[in-house]
């Protein structure tokens, strides 16, 4: 169980904490000339706590509508210094309410892409990003009766809004249950939003919320959001799908609760923002050649090189976008030999079981053959 420090932690520390499963090239990009780019005008900018703004989005004159899902995220292309960076940001508007597509950002002091958002970006600038993706949705039925529990760490509450507001629309007779942990009160997201839905779904929608930090006369939960405190808070509510997204040391200890709680991983769904903090991965330390079956292109990995890399200074065209096994795009499937992936990632057992790996921090422990590119 981690400790009370522990709790935000890995999502909110500062300094960052050690990185010893990737290289910082691991973030580098290229274009991806297969998946489509657009133009997205920034249309309002705003300041939802004192390290976290809202943007809000359109397509640019002449382009097609930006649709997406609950749980989607957009990938934003952003040049600097040579490269084009490219970052996952989550859809914290709901399209079922009719809002206008918008990311919601917390600026990390030494993020290259979130510090170039909130310095640089103001409402009537144009932003790249490719079309929304992302597995980490709910497919709404109006006939449904479900109870949804929802658990949010800091600015994991950005898929998690727009998930709850949309089950909430579209499943009239469901409920949500949103657990959001935070370090202090003033770095709450989204509380006005989260009441005016409160006020307006009650009882279908119950919100509460923990500080790690709580002021005299705080009316929520004090301390942080650890999965003892989540089974404390739902006691015996029952509850059909979860859903997690905030830092890894919470998303770990929420999701061992949960299963300790008999609830079956099938019905818990994770998004995870942040690279995988545990050093749990012996990387390779030797050169191994990867097959790409479908081109028969061979390319050497170097010792350290993840397979995506490798690919991609080849000049394969692969799919990728968050490059830290969080968002599932670099998925493809390995028909011969041996990696070694970085955990914890986004993948689920069934693909694991399957044989897909996740191109961006996954490695070549022996030769690899790649099924297609
Ligand atoms: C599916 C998904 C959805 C997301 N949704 C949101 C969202 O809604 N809102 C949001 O704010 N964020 C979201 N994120 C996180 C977001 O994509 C960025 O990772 C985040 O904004 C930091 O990017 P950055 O460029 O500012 O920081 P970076 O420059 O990437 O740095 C971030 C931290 O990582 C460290 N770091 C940099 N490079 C490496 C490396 N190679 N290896 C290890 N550590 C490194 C840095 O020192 C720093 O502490 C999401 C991520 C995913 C995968
Ligand atoms: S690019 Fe996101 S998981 Fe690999």
């Amino acid at each position: 169980m981690p400790s009370a420090t522990a709790f935000i932690r890995g999502w909110f520390s500062e300094p960052a904490p050690t990185f010893e499963i990737r290289k910082p090239s691991a973030r580098w990009g290229t274009p991806q000339p297969h998946q489509s780019r657009r133009q997205l005008r920034v249309v309002e900018v705003v300041q939802e706590t004192p390290n976290t703004r809202t943007f809000v989005l359109e397509p640019v004159a002449g382009t097609a509508p930006l649709t997406y899902r609950a749980g989607q995220h957009l990938t934003v292309l952003v040049d600097a210094g040579g490269t084009t960076h490219r970052r996952c940001y989550s859809f914290s508007s709901s399209p079922a309410a009719g809002q206008r597509p918008a990311i919601t950002v917390k600026r990390m002091p030494d993020g290259v892409v979130s510090r170039h958002l909130h310095d640089h970006v103001r409402t009537g600038d144009t932003l790249v990003a490719t079309d929304a993706t992302g597995h980490f949705t709910i497919a709404t039925d109006p006939a449904a009766a479900r109870k949804v529990v929802m658990v949010a760490g800091g600015v994991g509450i950005t898929p998690l809004i727009s998930l709850a507001e949309t089950v909430l629309r579209e499943e009239p007779q469901s409920q949500v249950v949103l657990l959001c942990g935070n370090r202090s009160e003033a770095e709450i997201i989204f509380r006005q939003r989260l009441a005016r839905l409160e006020a307006e779904f009650a009882p279908r929608l119950v919100v509460r919320h923990a500080v790690d930090v709580a002021s005299p006369g705080w009316p929520g939960l004090a301390g942080p959001l650890d999965g003892t405190r989540v089974l404390e808070t739902l006691g015996d509510t029952r509850a059909d799908a979860c859903y997690v997204c905030g830092p890894e040391p919470m998303m770990e200890s929420v999701c061992a609760a949960l299963a300790g709680a008999g609830i079956g991983r099938e019905c818990v769904h994770t998004e995870r923002f942040a690279y995988a903090t545990a050093n749990t991965t012996r990387i390779p330390d030797h050169t191994a050649e990867v097959t790409f079956a479908a081109s028969g292109k061979r390319v050497t990995a170097r010792a350290g090189q993840t397979i995506l890399q490798a690919g991609l200074e080849a000049g394969i065209d692969l799919p990728y976008s968050c490059t830290m096994g969080g968002c599932g795009a670099c998925k493809v499937k390995k028909v011969a030999g041996t990696v070694v992936t970085s955990e914890p990632n986004c993948l689920s057992d069934r693909e694991r079981e399957e044989g897909y790996v996740l191109a961006c921090c996954s490695y070549a422990d022996s030769d690899v053959t790649i099924d297609h590119h």
